[in-house]
């Protein structure tokens, strides 16, 4: 009878613990609202000029940034959304390697410097993204004369790109996303160009003449499901190689999120091992994909809101480990994740430039 007891309790601990999507149960409770006044609707929003800066950046929290194409800074309302709610700013692509040196030392800065220059005129910050990635990286990095390129050649050109990017906004990019993605969800090394050509020695060069070109710099190792368990082991080995040479400041944590996950357990036994090493946490891609429908209806709404709202009482939680929490976009119709005849509403904001509903959940402590 015991150990059919024992086989009906294993099979219930199996059941419950399975990663199949839905509530966690070993998640708490999320807090009861407390009351403040803060806007709480459209018409309460319009009548303060208050920002999600305000709350989480002048309050002490982390800073607010949000990711941005040049263009972006054309256009009046746009920039107006920034000013009230950010302090940050990165560029979305336009200082990916594609974007700034597309043909061997031929530089393209002035979508780069856009964004740069109007974050110093408007007293923001910049993240810096990135300077090594497997992808937006163009193919001459690898080719020499028809063939492969030396692990030596692809190495000198790493460090002459970092070189060159880092040492023109020293001082004025306070953190880099140095290398992008290194690591693939089974915990491996991502096999790149960059990894077949150069193994594991890429990352630390690129680290090093980051180092080198501004050593006042915040350095990142920056990626996505950075929470789940296998990837985030090997991140871990990766940051204390990185840290034993001095080479990293901190991890940024994409959070590309879906309104079901990553479980808050999991967001917060990311949190306390990545922060137990000593590093800097930031958020750097912030969205929540709200899935395949084609319309922002109720449901999503409120599932929504409350993915934001417990997503951000996390990130208040770890205020001391998190300097940072960056959107991948500004409003639903400029995300990455819109699709051809697929639109998808992941941020804060929508088209005509107005909050959505998860607003008032983030703003609502
Ligand atoms: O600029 C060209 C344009 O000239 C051309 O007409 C058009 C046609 O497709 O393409 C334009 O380039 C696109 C570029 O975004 C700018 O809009 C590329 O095709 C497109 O691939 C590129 O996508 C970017 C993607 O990285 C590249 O993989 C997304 O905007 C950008 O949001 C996304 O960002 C990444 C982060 O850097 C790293 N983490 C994941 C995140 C999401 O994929």
């Amino acid at each position: 009878m015991k150990k059919l007891f024992d086989l009906f309790l294993s099979i219930l601990i199996f059941v419950s613990c399975s990663d199949s999507g839905g509530e966690d149960p070993i998640d708490p409770p999320i807090e009861p609202p407390v009351e403040n006044d803060r806007p709480k609707n459209l018409e309460e929003y319009n009548a303060t000029s208050d920002g999600l800066r305000d709350y989480y950046f002048e309050d002490g929290y982390f800073d607010i940034g949000v990711a941005i194409a040049p263009q972006t800074l054309d256009k009046p309302d746009e920039i107006a959304l920034i000013k009230r709610h950010m302090n940050s700013l990165t560029a979305e692509n336009a200082m990916k390697w594609s974007s700034i040196e597309p043909t061997e030392g031929n530089f393209n800065w002035s979508d780069a410097d856009k964004i740069v220059d109007f974050a110093v005129a408007n007293d923001l910050k910049v993240r810096g993204h990135t300077l090594c990635w497997h992808q937006q990286v163009p193919d001459w990095i690898f080719e020499d004369n028809g063939v492969e390129a030396s692990k030596e050649l692809v190495l000198e050109r790493l460090k002459s790109h970092i070189a060159a990017v880092v040492g023109r906004y020293k001082g004025k990019i306070y953190a880099w996303d140095v290398v992008n993605e290194a690591i693939d969800d089974g915990g491996g090394y991502r096999n790149s160009k960059w990894y077949s050509i150069c193994g594991e020695d890429y990352i630390f060069e690129a680290f090093k003449a980051a180092r080198e070109a501004d050593p006042d710099a915040k350095l990142f190792y920056n990626d996505y499901n950075a929470t789940e368990p296998q990837k985030r082991y090997s991140i871990e080995k990766l940051l204390e190689d990185l840290i034993s040479r001095q080479l990293v400041d901190g991890i940024g944590l994409q959070g590309h999120w879906n309104l079901d996950g990553p479980y808050l357990s999991r967001i917060r036994d990311a949190f306390d091992s990545y922060a137990a090493l000593g590093v800097e946490l930031q958020i750097t891609e912030l969205d929540i994909n709200t899935g395949s429908a084609n319309e922002y209806t109720s449901t999503i709404e409120s599932k929504q809101k409350s993915a934001y709202g417990r997503y951000f009482q996390e990130f208040r939680d770890y205020k001391d480990e998190i300097t940072s929490v960056t959107f991948w976009g500004l409003t639903d119709d400029h995300s990455w994740l819109n699709q051809p005849g697929k639109p998808n509403f992941p941020l804060l904001f929508d088209k005509n430039y107005d909050p959505k509903g998860p607003y008032f959940d983030v703003i609502d402590f």
